[in-house]
């Protein structure tokens, strides 16, 4: 491990080609401000992102890589040329800034609803599911609705899951992303095939531990051959509850994939913590076993301060850290962390969905 006891936010992080200039990350963070019909990514989208370039990285809101893959109204995809066409527009106005954005690319598998497709959401198995998820309404607003009891995917649709992830990643760099992304967190498709519950498979993609994360490393391997291992992240969250999943066997899957993502040399990998979430604070052994699996940058995110991020980054325990809640309310937070500023307060009322407002208009610091 490598202590640093002078190591910042602030100082330059590298990853395979590419630099940050701090280690300031903004975490994905959906939005559902996409324009309808389509699921484009539109210019409202590209000047909240554009706002939020002093960060060393954006990591865009999760994306589909299929329409199967949605869950949530208005989340843009990534999967047509047009919504291709959208993206290069936000990654054109956030290079214009010096800045740096991976796209996030998502399968919300079973916490998704049959009005979006006309079909059953799909899922590892076919077991009961309490969650729910948000729909157009008849009045056209956001609407909390349950999510029906998946289908499970039949074991001649997995390669177009592979493909389809395949294609994402390549739209991903035709759109001018720096990175790409795997959400293999938070109880969507590839953590449904992860955790033991809600995988009741008993083809190669069920049971065991290796046979579960199958389709996670193939998707991430169909990813790198894509585009480069220096290219891909991969985003987990091995600990706690999240949409209607928790592991039991998480601690160690997460060490599993730790090791199996470290072999691989990707750019970095993603840890989503529990506790912003109602969670346990991750401990300090769990995240030392973390460093050792994986030896290569690690990014990690929930519940962060500045000074928590300072003490782990010094301890080497992550490489630098994502923020979400605060950089939806600040969008020059690098600055305001680094001159002990105050921080605007985020509006949840606004988080999902809606126009410009507690979105676009939070203000930069002045003094
Ligand atoms: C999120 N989060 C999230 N995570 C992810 O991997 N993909 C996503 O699309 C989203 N979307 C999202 C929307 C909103 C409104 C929130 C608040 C959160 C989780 C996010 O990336 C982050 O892990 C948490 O917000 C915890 O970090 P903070 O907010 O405590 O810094």
């Amino acid at each position: 491990m490598n202590h640093d006891h002078h190591l910042s936010l602030f100082e330059p992080l590298t990853l395979g080609p590419i630099t940050l200039a701090n280690r300031v990350v903004m975490a994905p963070l959906t939005r559902m401000r996409a324009d309808r019909p389509g699921d484009v990514p539109n210019a409202l989208m590209a000047e909240y992102y554009r706002q939020r370039a002093s960060a060393g990285l954006i990591i865009s809101e999760g994306t589909q890589i299929s329409p199967q893959g949605k869950g949530y109204m208005d989340t843009p995809g990534i999967h047509t040329d047009e919504q291709v066409a959208g993206w290069r527009r936000i990654t054109g106005a956030v290079h214009a800034e010096g800045a740096l954005i991976a796209a996030q690319l998502w399968h919300v598998g079973r916490v998704s609803h049959e009005s979006f497709t006309g079909e059953l959401p799909v899922s590892a198995s076919a077991g009961p599911y309490r969650n729910r998820t948000t729909v157009r309404g008849a009045d056209g607003s956001p609407t909390r609705v349950d999510c029906p009891i998946p289908r499970a995917l039949r074991l001649d649709e997995i390669p177009g899951i592979v493909g389809d992830y395949r294609r994402a990643a390549r739209n991903a760099r035709d759109a001018g992303f720096d990175f790409a992304e795997i959400h293999a967190a938070h109880g969507y498709l590839l953590q449904q095939f992860l955790a033991a519950d809600s995988n009741q498979r008993t083809d190669e993609y069920g049971g065991n531990l290796a046979n579960r994360a199958r389709l996670t490393l193939e998707v991430l391997d169909a990813v790198i051959e894509a585009w480069d291992a220096s290219r891909v992240a991969i985003r987990i969250s091995p600990i706690g509850a999240f949409n209607g999943l928790e592991d039991p066997e998480g601690a160690e899957m997460g060490l599993y994939l730790a090791e199996e993502i470290g072999r691989r040399r990707v750019a970095f990998l993603h840890l989503s913590e529990p506790d912003w979430a109602g969670g346990p604070v991750l401990d300090e052994d769990y995240r030392k076993q973390l460093r050792a699996a994986h030896p290569g940058p690690i990014v990690a995110a929930g519940n962060y301060t500045a000074e928590k991020a300072t003490s782990l980054l010094q301890a080497g325990l992550i490489d630098a850290a994502a923020f979400g809640r605060a950089f939806i309310a600040n969008p020059d937070l690098p600055r305001r962390l680094r001159e002990s500023l105050p921080l605007n307060a985020p509006d949840q009322a606004t988080f999902y969905g809606g126009g410009s407002a507690g979105y676009t208009d939070y203000p930069a610091w002045s003094a």
